[in-house]
């Protein structure tokens, strides 16, 4: 389909096609890829070497939590696209939904799959304060990062004047530290990057390189299958909230069965958080990164919603959804092809409809699903700074 058009048109010149012209401008604004990086101005640490070393050796350390057995790595598992195999996590105790991956997460507007944090940071203080996570706080954080030699040699080589700061600055440094290095986990560029990027320059000999099936799958995306409504831009992801008609429900045995408020609790935690962009600790009170956050209003409709998550590097990442609830890329795909549309009607978002893809449909779509991802060497990176801190402070 697209591929054919698109030859087609390339060859016998006649751009003006507005169906071909805007197949084409919706393709090419999947990208460029890697997109330029700025530092996050609420975070002073953001982009310093020192802070993103801090931060790798903090992401593995197991005694930032209660019981000493619980790192951000034992849930974000850099063999796994920085998530985990598990449907549901667990910390200290089960927790109602899946660990998202942490690749290109600095493109994010919104942290959590409710958004209940609203900087990269913050993100980080979350899991270390929550009884259900790691069970920390902030004075036992303080302490280790004072008391244990090596942390605190790190710590100085951030901030010489770390030894001013209170409790609370001390654990917001260690956030922001672990941010910095979060910050340095993108996603390389992918086959589709490169088509991408061959359609930008009309190179069709480059074109051509990218599997047919992918090509009809990119126009299900982009076209029929309405995707990109919400999957947009370079991150496939427009950084906002939907309801995909998933069930309301969290069920354990045992225990009554609850609903997971999404959006709607996400945004009473941001708006009550004082590590949001509001309070003390943002390094750009002025700047425009705290006008989201100014700004959001909880409506009913929030009720369900989630973060439309990005699709690069999926692949590492299963399974998938906010519980967890889908195996595999398959499930996911009959998912918005078989939709529920009476429990959509309630709430949903008048968008979605139930696709009824054929199976060679539902194997295009699964061709360009998967040429969002490329294998990375983000992990060994992570072990290559925590060797070079190792050997800078014992
Ligand atoms: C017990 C497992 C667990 C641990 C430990 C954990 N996380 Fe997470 N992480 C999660 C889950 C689950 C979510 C989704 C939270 C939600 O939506 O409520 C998440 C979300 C995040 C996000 C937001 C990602 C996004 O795309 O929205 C970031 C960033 C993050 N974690 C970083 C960290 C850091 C840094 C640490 C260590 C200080 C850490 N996590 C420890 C399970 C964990
Ligand atoms: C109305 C907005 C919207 C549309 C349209 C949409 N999605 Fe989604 N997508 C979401 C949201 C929101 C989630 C997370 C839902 C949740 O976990 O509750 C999601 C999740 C996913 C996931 C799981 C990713 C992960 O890491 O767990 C995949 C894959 C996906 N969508 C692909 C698609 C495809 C393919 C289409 C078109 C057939 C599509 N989406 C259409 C909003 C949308």
């Amino acid at each position: 389909m697209l591929v054919f058009t698109l030859l087609l048109t390339l060859s016998s010149g006649a751009w003006a096609d507005t169906d071909v012209s805007a197949q084409i401008s919706r393709t090419l604004s999947h990208g460029p890829w890697p997109p330029a990086a700025a530092p996050d101005p609420s975070n002073r640490l953001s982009g310093k070497p020192e802070a993103i070393r801090l931060g790798a050796v903090l992401f593995g350390e197991p005694r930032l939590s209660a019981n000493g057995g619980i790192s951000c790595q034992s849930c974000h598992q850099p063999q796994h696209g920085w998530s985990e195999p598990k449907a549901r996590s667990e910390g200290l105790h089960r927790l109602d939904r899946n660990t998202p991956g942490l690749l290109n997460a600095r493109l994010q507007r919104w942290f959590g799959w409710d958004g209940a944090n609203d900087s990269l940071w913050a993100a980080a203080i979350r899991p270390i304060l929550a009884a259900t996570e790691m069970g920390g706080s902030v004075a036992a954080t303080a302490r280790l990062l004072r008391e244990d030699r090596p942390l605190a040699c790190l710590v100085r080589r951030v901030d010489p004047a770390a030894a001013t700061l209170d409790d609370e600055g001390l654990l917001v440094l260690a956030a922001k530290a672990l941010a910095a290095f979060q910050e340095t986990l993108i996603s390389p560029r992918t086959p589709f990057d490169d088509y991408r990027d061959a359609l930008a320059a009309s190179d069709r000999a480059a074109m051509a390189r990218y599997p047919a099936s992918a090509q009809r799958g990119l126009a299900l995306f982009i076209g029929r299958g309405q995707c990109a409504t919400c999957h947009t831009g370079a991150n496939f992801s427009n950084g906002e909230f939907h309801d995909t008609g998933l069930p309301f429900f969290v069920s354990d045995p045992g225990q009554p069965r609850r609903v997971d408020p999404g959006r709607h609790g996400g945004i009473t935690q941001v708006l009550a958080s004082p590590f949001n962009l509001l309070g003390r600790h943002n390094d750009d009170p002025a700047g425009a990164a705290a006008i989201p956050v100014r700004h959001v209003v909880q409506l009913h409709r929030n009720w369900g919603e989630f973060k439309v998550p990005s699709l690069r590097g999926l692949m590492a990442t299963a399974p998938y959804m906010h519980d967890g609830s889908k195996p595999d890329l398959r499930h996911v795909i009959g998912h918005y092809s078989d939709l529920d549309e009476d429990r959509l009607h309630a709430d949903g978002e008048a968008i979605l409809k139930p696709l009824r893809l054929s199976d060679a449909e539902t194997g295009d779509l699964l061709a360009f699903l998967e040429s969002l991802s490329v294998p990375d060497d983000t992990a060994q990176r992570y072990e290559a700074l925590r060797h070079q801190a190792a050997s800078i402070c014992r």
